[in-house]
């Protein structure tokens, strides 16, 4: 079955309904195409809002970081951006696994550990997440995912090496944009032959942004606070680190982006 979403593309079925993305089939059976919506959620689904404009950007940025990965050999999802807020994937076998990196101490680390507020992690930690509401996410380490039958050892060894890479090419990337990146999510799936492939996204609902000289937070911990300018700051995010290729490449304008254009 075949759904016009009044885009100049069509989607089949719709597979599956996440928090802030919708996943549906496509003609091809490797490939789905991710909607990200403009809904956003924290504490652990407790608040939920709607943000106008947030399925667009959070695209844009993900497809912008996924390119860049996979233009330094890192084996990701993306395909293609037909239109913002519609990222063309590889159809993984997600691993219900969020795999968290920290550069510097913030958030949950320094409430949950004797880290201070801003200290430097050098080298960064990894830590690993449970990805199951009905557990609530909890930390985990090797022995217990293993056991689980998630993942074997082999495969948590290649997930800390490529995320170590990841961490290092995003954080310097960041950098050069004057961005801080005290520390960001991900997840990753396997597609048909088994690799073990980045999915899911990288965006401000998944990663902590400062501004390096004013400190400035481009991410959702706004959202978490209850801080006004949310959208604002993930359009900041969008507009430092989309170059006018980008947008030529995607056929992209900032007034387009808006709201009322389209
Ligand atoms: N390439 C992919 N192929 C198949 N499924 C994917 C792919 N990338 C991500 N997913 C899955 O699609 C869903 C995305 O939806 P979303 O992030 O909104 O949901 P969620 O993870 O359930 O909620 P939340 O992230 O807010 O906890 C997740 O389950 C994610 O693991
Ligand atoms: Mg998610």
């Amino acid at each position: 079955m075949k759904m016009e979403l009044n885009m100049k593309f069509e989607v089949g079925k719709l597979l599956y309904q996440g928090k802030a993305k919708d996943v549906y089939e496509t003609d091809h059976p490797d490939q789905v195409m991710v909607k990200f919506r403009d809904d956003i959620t924290a504490g652990d689904g407790q608040k939920k809002d709607t943000l106008g404009e947030k399925g667009r950007y959070n695209s844009i940025i993900s497809a912008k970081l996924f390119q860049l990965l996979s233009s330094e050999g890192v084996n990701t999802q993306y395909l293609d951006l037909p239109e913002p807020s519609y990222m063309l994937c590889k159809k993984l076998d997600m691993i219900p696994l969020e795999v968290i990196t920290r550069n510097i101490a913030t958030g949950s680390l320094v409430r949950r550990f004797p880290f201070y507020e801003g200290q430097e992690l050098d080298p960064p930690l990894i830590q690993m997440d449970f990805k199951n509401d009905e557990y609530h996410d909890p930390m985990l380490n090797d022995d217990i995912a293993i056991a689980l039958g998630i993942v074997t050892q082999e495969d948590l060894d290649y997930i800390r090496k490529i995320t170590l890479k990841i961490n290092k090419i995003l954080k310097n990337f960041l950098d050069s944009k004057g961005l801080l990146f005290p520390d960001f999510k991900i997840e990753y799936g396997r597609d048909q032959e088994g690799n073990i492939v980045l999915g899911d996204e990288i965006s401000p609902d998944t990663c902590r942004f400062w501004d390096r000289e004013t400190r400035d937070v481009l991410d959702k911990d706004l959202f978490r606070k209850g801080e006004s300018g949310v959208i604002e700051a993930y359009r900041r995010v969008a507009e430092i680190i989309l170059d006018e290729d980008d947008l030529k490449r995607w056929n992209l304008s900032w007034k387009k982006l808006t709201n009322n254009n389209m």
